[in-house]
């Protein structure tokens, strides 16, 4: 059931210019949760530092292209060379961290030093778990961390934080947020979307499963960073 009356509920869609599936992805809601993340929490300046776990994924490549529009460094951590390639390559950030590369705190802090040499101003937090332990150690004072998923633990796995204590130390602000509760938002947030799309500065990828009964595989493969960008399910 849909309520026509809320705004960014129903829309015409454009499909000259943005393909149609693009609108379950980088122009749909992994976009806008994109954008509310980056501009109503971290509410980046010109030259800071932003950071992103599942840089390649639906969530993360529309970051990348929001978060370069504004004038930020823009960091990804994604896994294995190929996706990095990607983030950097055809997403435009200005670094990429594979985090199988660096399986542990002290790597993946080590890691982040050299990216971020001027420290983390805001983090959009995809993952949990010891990556969120490597970035809080390279926050800058007053960072601003939006919390949007913690994939690490979908599987039931606790997720402990190892320095709950750099949050004081370093005034974090931490929010999460449910971008379905932002509705207000969605219009601004789709248009700016869809003129990235348009000019090329956002180029999403997908991978797209056949039928219904690919869908739990597929969504497993989340799980496991086996999609390349937007997971869709083809029905028919
Ligand atoms: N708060 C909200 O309203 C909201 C709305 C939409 C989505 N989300 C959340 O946003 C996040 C991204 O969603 P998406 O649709 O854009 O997914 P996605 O990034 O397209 O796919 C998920 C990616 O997460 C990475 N991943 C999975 N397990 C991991 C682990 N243990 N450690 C590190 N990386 C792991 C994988 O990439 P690699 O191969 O790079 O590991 C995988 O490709 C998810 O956590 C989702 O739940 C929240």
């Amino acid at each position: 059931m849909v309520d026509a009356s809320q705004p960014g509920a129903l829309k015409k869609v454009d499909t000259a210019h943005v393909p149609l599936s693009h609108y379950l992805g980088a122009v749909g809601m992994p976009g806008v949760t994109a954008w509310y993340g980056l501009v109503k929490i971290i509410n980046p300046k010109a030259g800071d530092t932003l950071v992103i776990t599942a840089a390649s994924g639906a969530v993360g490549s529309a970051f990348g292209a929001l978060a370069k529009a504004r004038g930020c460094r823009v960091v990804g951590i994604a896994g294995g060379p190929d996706k990095c390639r990607y983030v950097t390559d055809e997403l435009g950030f200005d670094a990429c961290i594979d985090y199988r590369a660096h399986p542990d705190v002290k790597s993946m802090s080590a890691a982040l030093k050299e990216a971020c040499p001027q420290g983390i101003d805001g983090y959009f937090e995809n993952v949990g778990g010891y990556i969120f332990d490597a970035v809080l150690l390279r926050t800058n004072a007053f960072a601003r961390v939006a919390l949007c998923g913690m994939i690490a633990g979908y599987d039931g796995q606790p997720l402990p934080l190892a320095n709950p204590a750099l949050i004081l130390v370093n005034r974090l602000k931490i929010e999460g947020f449910i971008v379905s509760e932002h509705m207000e938002v969605w219009p601004e947030a789709l248009a700016a979307l869809g003129q990235l799309v348009a000019s090329g500065k956002l180029r999403p990828r997908e991978s797209v499963a056949q039928g219904i009964e690919a869908a739990p595989e597929a969504f497993l493969g989340l799980l496991k960073g086996k999609n390349f960008g937007k997971q869709l399910v083809k029905l028919v």
